[in-house]
């Protein structure tokens, strides 16, 4: 179906995210809480657009908008950009030792004078590392407490068994929230250490021995797959595909 989003005729399938249809045509949507692995959540409202269709507009969330019929969409407009403009400065107040955050708020030109309670705060509740940890079959992470309080974190904060030191929590943390402090040979995550294991191809050191074994069930390989960094492993790939054009 046509839709024409700032001025510009595009196709879209029905039921496709309206976000998704926008980066395709090349259109700067700012997003915080959205991801292309788990799509719109419609959290952090930062992808807000206007979207008429026939005589009616509305301001919706561009993550989690399906486009079912012909649409007109405007990205930026004064309101638009006044709501986003407040939306940033509650997004600051919240997290305001997040370095995206602090561009975000420079680039819209906020200005706020009441002193945030956190400094250091980075999370936006934004859940994306939640949703990570689930699908990589840990579930060790979920947001804890209640109110002002409330927090993404371990149960009672200690050094979680299903923790399998993957990272892909601090991968897709738009705002780079859970820290991963690095020593020689190990790593700690969610206050638990891990040891570096090394790649079979490079010997580089590379992730934990639970997450190759997750790694080997979730891809049904055997462990010896698994002991590859992502890199010998493409590269592993890409011999067995040479190989197999030799006639
Ligand atoms: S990116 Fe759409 S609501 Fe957060």
């Amino acid at each position: 179906m046509k839709i024409v989003i700032d001025g510009i005729e595009t196709a879209a399938s029905p039921g496709e995210m309206l976000l998704e249809v926008a980066r395709r045509l090349g259109v700067r949507i700012p997003t915080l809480c959205y991801h292309e692995a788990f799509g719109g959540q419609g959290v952090c409202r930062l992808c807000l657009v206007e979207v008429t269709a026939g005589e009616v507009s509305r301001l919706v969330a561009s993550c989690t908008y399906p486009v079912t019929g012909e649409i007109e969409v405007r990205t930026t407009t004064p309101e638009i950009e006044r709501i986003r403009r407040h939306i940033i400065m509650l997004l600051h107040r919240r997290a305001p030792g997040s370095e995206f955050i602090q561009e975000l708020y420079r680039e819209y030109g906020c200005q706020e004078n009441v002193p945030a309670p956190d400094p250091d705060e980075r999370c936006i509740m934004c859940r994306l590392c939640v949703n990570a940890c689930e699908a990589v079959g840990a579930c060790a992470i979920t947001a804890v407490d209640r109110g002002t309080d409330k927090r993404i974190d371990t149960p009672y904060g200690e050094a979680s068994p299903d923790c399998i030191g993957c990272c892909a929590c601090a991968e897709v943390c738009p705002t780079k929230a859970i820290g991963v402090s690095r020593a020689a040979g190990h790593y700690t995550i969610w206050n638990r250490e891990f040891e570096l294991e090394r790649c079979a191809g490079c010997g580089r050191p590379f992730t934990s021995r639970p997450c190759q074994e997750r790694i080997a069930r979730l891809s049904g390989q055997e462990l010896s797959g698994a002991q590859l960094c992502p890199e010998c492993r493409k590269k592993q790939a890409g011999s067995r595909v040479a190989l197999s054009m030799i006639p």
